[in-house]
């Protein structure tokens, strides 16, 4: 057999070190080595290589030789032509692997604003939402524009005490806390909300919350809060009637079309 020359057993000596550090370590104890102390230690071992070849002359000529030969020699010329195509054609591969950007598809699509139950529980009580559930103090706008304005004031006084640091001073969904959640907190000044839901659907989302959400709507780890719990269905009523007011949006009203 062919003596290994100097030049193929360094290769080796390479890439045995490198599936060490790359396979090995990781496999074996369960740490994997982060690419760059991967990359810092297969230059280390490069520069030990190369100083052990070079230190005799006599050495480093032996260690040329073979890419003198490969270059040079023409009884080496099939040698030389794969390598020169072969190269090329690795460095593209690599560098196409690591440009390709990797899309990622959503992992589950998912509905923003599902359908509302057809009826739900409040505390005691079934409200019915299929029906042409209104906000009871709505007719108070044309019947008592006072009492009107005092149902409103009590929902800005509830908007203020508790949906503001997620949804914004100016209900634009910009609260302190908003950053800190995905799905972001909903943007009322958005005109696609709104406008185009009833209030019997914004009544359903507040006193349910994120953990009401339906199925449909998964996988939703959204941050609303259940708010039947901490408020009145008064107040749930008087809170909608204000973000209508605020953002001068009106709710749908039932049998209306969406805009
Ligand atoms: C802890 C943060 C937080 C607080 C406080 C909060 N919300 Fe939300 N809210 C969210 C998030 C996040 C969403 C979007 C995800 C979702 O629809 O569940 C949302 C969604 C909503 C929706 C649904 C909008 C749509 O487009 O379907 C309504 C209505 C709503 N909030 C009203 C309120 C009201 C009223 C209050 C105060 C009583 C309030 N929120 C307090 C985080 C919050």
């Amino acid at each position: 057999m062919q003596r290994l020359s100097l030049f193929t057993k360094c290769l080796i000596i390479f890439v045995v070190l490198w599936l060490f550090l790359r396979f090995f370590i990781g496999s074996v104890w369960s740490v994997p080595l982060p690419a760059s102390v991967i990359s810092m230690y297969l230059g280390l071992i490069l520069l030990a290589i190369l100083v052990h070849v070079s230190v005799e002359d006599d050495r480093f000529r032996e260690f040329l030789r073979p890419v003198k030969e490969t270059l040079a020699d023409d009884d080496r010329r099939t040698r030389r032509t794969v390598l020169f195509v072969l190269i090329p054609l690795v460095m593209l591969g690599l560098s196409f692997s690591r440009l390709s950007t990797k899309a990622d598809p959503p992992a589950v699509l998912r509905t923003a604003h599902p359908a509302p139950p057809t009826e739900l529980e409040y505390r005691d009580k079934v409200i019915g939402l299929t029906q042409e559930v209104e906000n009871p103090f709505r007719h108070l706008e044309k019947d008592d524009t006072e009492a009107f304005k005092a149902h409103v004031d009590n929902g800005r006084r509830v908007y203020y005490q508790n949906c503001f640091y997620c949804h914004g001073d100016d209900l634009d969904g910009e609260g302190h806390f908003a950053h800190g959640f995905n799905p972001p907190p909903a943007n009322f000044q958005d005109p696609g909300i709104i406008p185009n839901y009833q209030e019997s659907f914004f009544f359903w989302r507040i006193s349910k919350g994120g953990p009401g959400l339906p199925p449909a709507a998964t996988p939703w780890d959204s941050a609303m809060p259940v708010w039947e719990d901490h408020l009145t269905e008064e107040e749930i009523w008087d809170v909608i009637l204000f973000l209508s007011e605020y953002t001068g949006y009106r709710p749908r009203t039932f049998g209306e079309a969406a805009h």
